[in-house]
């Protein structure tokens, strides 16, 4: 039975579609990978529509509704994870994301809107019993905001990880040609980036 990740922030832009498309591109080398759209903005649709043929092979779902528990179910048999992408904010979908998951992955820019945004989703994988960890994502370079963010969730005994994404443009170029960074530039920094918190979640999840 498979792993399953549902990334959700009920702000909108926080990097969930982009996380889930370049976590299932690093997560898809060696082990079988089914992403799931359940956004009817359909970005990760759009993203899995360019993927190449040549990019290591991803399931592809999107469904809506009261179908998705049956379609997590389907997914879960023969995948070792199944990656969900949610929409920005928390609806009855929402809620049977996170009650499927096993993780609720929340992206977290270092800027306060984003960690108040995370609190309401962090109630919510508490209310459905689910372990939940933020990454922070998009973080700049040099950023004061950063270590005041790191020190107010780890000050709330919030479950942060260690690995943070960087605001980079790789992730853009990456997403426009339907790859992930680990793809696209290998030995870029963001590609470290990609693969240090792919490592995290699956030593949380193992
Ligand atoms: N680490 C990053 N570095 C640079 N750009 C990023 C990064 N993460 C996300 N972005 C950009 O930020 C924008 C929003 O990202 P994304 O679509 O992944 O967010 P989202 O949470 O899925 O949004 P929505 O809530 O609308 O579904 C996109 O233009 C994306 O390319
Ligand atoms: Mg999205």
């Amino acid at each position: 039975m498979a792993i399953v990740v549902t990334v959700a922030q009920q702000k909108g832009g926080t990097g969930k579609t982009t996380l889930t498309a370049n976590l299932a591109a690093a997560l898809a080398v060696g082990r079988r990978v089914a992403v799931l759209d359940i956004d009817p903005q359909g970005s990760l649709t759009r993203w899995h529509a360019l993927r190449p043929p040549t990019a290591a092979p991803l399931t592809f779902s999107n469904v809506a509704g009261w179908r998705l528990t049956a379609e997590l179910d389907r997914l879960r048999r023969d995948h070792d994870i199944v990656l969900m992408d949610s929409p920005p904010h928390i609806d009855t979908e929402a809620r049977l994301a996170v009650r499927g998951a096993s993780l609720v992955l929340i992206p977290v820019q270092p800027s306060p809107p984003d960690v108040w945004a995370a609190e309401g989703t962090l109630k919510l994988a508490a209310a459905e019993k689910r372990r939940a960890a933020i990454v922070l994502n998009r973080v700049p370079a040099a950023s004061r905001q950063k270590d005041l963010v790191v020190g107010q969730l780890t000050a709330a005994g919030l479950p942060l990880l260690r690995a943070t994404i960087g605001n980079r443009t790789g992730f853009v170029d990456a997403f426009a040609a339907g790859l992930g960074v680990t793809e696209s530039a290998p030995r870029s920094s963001a590609a470290q980036e990609v693969r240090a918190l792919m490592a995290e979640l699956m030593e949380l999840l193992r």
